[in-house]
C-alpha cells in the first residue's frame, strides 16, 4: 500500500514537471457589432491563433503553452472590416496589413487599443497592461481568472471617441469618430513622443493630449512613462479573460 502511494506521489511530481502548462486568453465581443481580434507574439512560443472574427456575444480561447519559456505579446481587435475588391481583407482601424483575417506575425497599425502581456512560466508573476500609447479604438478589461497574488481586473470601459480632439480622430465615411490618434502619432515630436531630449520619466510627463486619455481610462497607459499607475501583475498561473467593450 505504502509502495503504491509512494508511485502515486511519484508519478505526480513527474506528471508537474513533463506537464505542459499553458495559458488560455478567453476573449469575448460585448461589443454591438463585429470586431477581428489580432494577436502578436513578442517573445516565446507561438500562440494558438493571431487573428479572428468575433460575433457580438461570442467567445474565442487562445492559448499559449509556458512550460519552457515565458511568453510576451499583445491583443486588439479590428473593427469595420471587409474583404476588398481586390481579395485583400482590411480592416477602418487597428488593421494589421497581413491581408487576410490572421495576422500572422504583424501587430496593429495605430491607432489602437492594446492588451499587453509578460506570461512567467511555473507559475511565475505575470506582468500585464492596457496601453493607450499607441492610440485607441475600443474600451477593453482584463480580468485574472485563478492565479494566487495580486490579481485585479484593469478596465478601460469608457470610449475616448467621443472626446477626442479633431487634430487626433480617425472619422468613418459617415463622419463618425472610430479612433483616436496618440498626440506621437499625430505630431511626432519629442515632447509627445518621449524621443530624443524626453527620453526619460523626468523629462516627459503627461500632456494635455495624454490628459484627455487618462481621464477616459484611467488604469490604462496614456504616454510612453505612464508606468506607476499602470502596470498590473498577478502570480500563480492564472488565465484572463479579455473583455472588447466590457
Ligand atoms: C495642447 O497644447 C498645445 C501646445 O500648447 C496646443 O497647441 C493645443 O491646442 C492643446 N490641445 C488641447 C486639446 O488642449
Amino acid at each position: 500500500m505504502a509502495f503504491q502511494m509512494l508511485l502515486f506521489r511519484l508519478s505526480i511530481i513527474l506528471f508537474s514537471i513533463s506537464g505542459v502548462y499553458s495559458v488560455d486568453f478567453i476573449i469575448k465581443n460585448n461589443c454591438k457589432v463585429p470586431i477581428w481580434p489580432g494577436a502578436l507574439t513578442g517573445a516565446g512560443n507561438p500562440i494558438s491563433t493571431t487573428g479572428f472574427r468575433l460575433l457580438p456575444g461570442s467567445t474565442t480561447t487562445a492559448t499559449v503553452d509556458v512550460s519552457t519559456t515565458q511568453w510576451s505579446g499583445r491583443f486588439w481587435a479590428r473593427t469595420l472590416c471587409s474583404m476588398g475588391a481586390n481579395g485583400k481583407f482590411a480592416c477602418a482601424t487597428a488593421d494589421c496589413g497581413s491581408g487576410q483575417i490572421t495576422c500572422n506575425g504583424a501587430g496593429a497599425i495605430p491607432p489602437a487599443t492594446l492588451v499587453e502581456f509578460t506570461i512567467a512560466t511555473n507559475l511565475g508573476q505575470d506582468f500585464f497592461d492596457i496601453s493607450l500609447v499607441d492610440g485607441f479604438n475600443l474600451p477593453v478589461s482584463v480580468t485574472p481568472i485563478g492565479g494566487s497574488s495580486g490579481c485585479q481586473p484593469v478596465v478601460c470601459a469608457r470610449s475616448v471617441n467621443p472626446v477626442c480632439p479633431p487634430e487626433l480622430a480617425v472619422k468613418s465615411p459617415r463622419g463618425l469618430v472610430i479612433a483616436c490618434k496618440s498626440a506621437c502619432m499625430a505630431f511626432n515630436t519629442p515632447e509627445y513622443c518621449c524621443s530624443g531630449d524626453h527620453n526619460r520619466p523626468e523629462t516627459c510627463p503627461p500632456t494635455n493630449y495624454s490628459k484627455i486619455f487618462k481621464a477616459q481610462c484611467p488604469q490604462a497607459y496614456s504616454y510612453a512613462y505612464d508606468d506607476k499607475t499602470s502596470t498590473f501583475t498577478c502570480s500563480g498561473g492564472a488565465n484572463y479573460a479579455i473583455t472588447f467593450c466590457p
